[in-house]
């Protein structure tokens, strides 16, 4: 026989979210949390499992959070899949899945403008004004009601993770904020709800960002300077006219700053765009 299977919970207001957390923080449980939007993939399931190794209980949230989506339309086009999402959450053994309504996670108009101390100013920041004001404000909102000790966090989302980690530490949230491996489809692709949009042709091109990146680990591997690797990468991914590249950046992946070769680590992240598709990647080079 299993061992009794309690079945998840699935939380949708505030109060009942604090009150779970609040219970929690008594008996001195650890809590995991891993915040999502839904639609979701292995690569949510793989924070899941590492949230469960971790803490006592684990806590997944579900929203569509509206204040980081710069296009309405954007925010209507997103993916709402509430049955296959609770399947895989319950597969995967979650404890709560708080799945709120914006009047539970939002219920005041007031918006807080964030000082990110320049995080928020480079590569996804220019392009999408305010998003990552709006993550800010829905991930302390969010920590606020779960109260979690440890929060997961893709690497795919490498910039958001840098900020999440800065501005949990700098606001005294007082989470422990893990970044947590990119999941890869086998041939290199980083797993993201918006692949299943590409073509089939499509889908082989976009293989081309992650081979650049591990192209620009080998050559750093093999003494080619920065300038020189981020130059073959381009020259590369231009020639490619079914991609149009939007950057490709190497950062300090602390203080997301151009990299120079002095720099010990050294993180390379692209944004393309492939049939209409926004993609972005990331992989730590050196
Ligand atoms: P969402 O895009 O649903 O992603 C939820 C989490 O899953 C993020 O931390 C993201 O980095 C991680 N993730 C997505 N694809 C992944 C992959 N292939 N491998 C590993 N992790 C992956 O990111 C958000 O939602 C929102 O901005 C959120 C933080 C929930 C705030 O609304």
């Amino acid at each position: 026989m299993h061992s009794a299977f309690i079945a998840m919970k699935i939380i949708t207001t505030a109060a009942e979210m604090m009150k779970f957390a609040t219970e929690h923080q008594n008996d001195g449980n650890s809590v995991g949390f891993v915040p999502t939007m839904g639609a979701l993939h292995d690569g949510h399931a793989s924070l899941n499992r590492i949230a469960k190794q971790q803490n006592a209980k684990v806590v997944v949230s579900v929203f569509v959070n509206p204040t980081q989506f710069n296009a309405t339309s954007d925010l209507q086009n997103y993916p709402r899949t509430f049955d296959s999402d609770r399947t895989l959450l319950e597969q995967e053994e979650v404890d709560v899945m708080f799945f709120p309504s914006i009047e539970e996670v939002y219920p005041n108009s007031n918006s807080i403008d964030y000082e990110m101390d320049g995080l928020d100013q480079v590569m996804e920041g220019p392009n999408r004004p305010g998003h990552f004001n709006g993550v800010v404000q829905v991930v302390t909102r969010l920590f606020e009601l779960v109260k979690p000790t440890n929060a997961y966090f893709g690497e795919k989302d490498f910039q958001q993770l840098a900020i999440i980690k800065h501005m949990s530490q700098k606001l005294g949230y007082g989470v422990n904020v893990v970044g947590c491996p990119t999941i890869r489809e086998s041939d290199g692709l980083a797993m993201s709800s918006r692949n299943a949009r590409l073509t089939v042709s499509g889908k082989q091109v976009s293989n081309l960002i992650s081979r650049s990146l591990f192209n620009m680990k080998n050559g750093l591997d093999n003494g080619l300077s920065v300038d020189q690797v981020v130059e073959q990468a381009k020259e590369h991914l231009h020639n490619n006219s079914s991609i149009e590249l939007e950057y490709l950046e190497l950062v300090n992946p602390k203080t997301l700053a151009h990299a120079s070769d002095k720099d010990a680590s050294i993180r390379a992240c692209i944004a393309a765009w492939v049939d209409g598709v926004r993609l972005i990647d990331n992989l730590r080079v050196k």
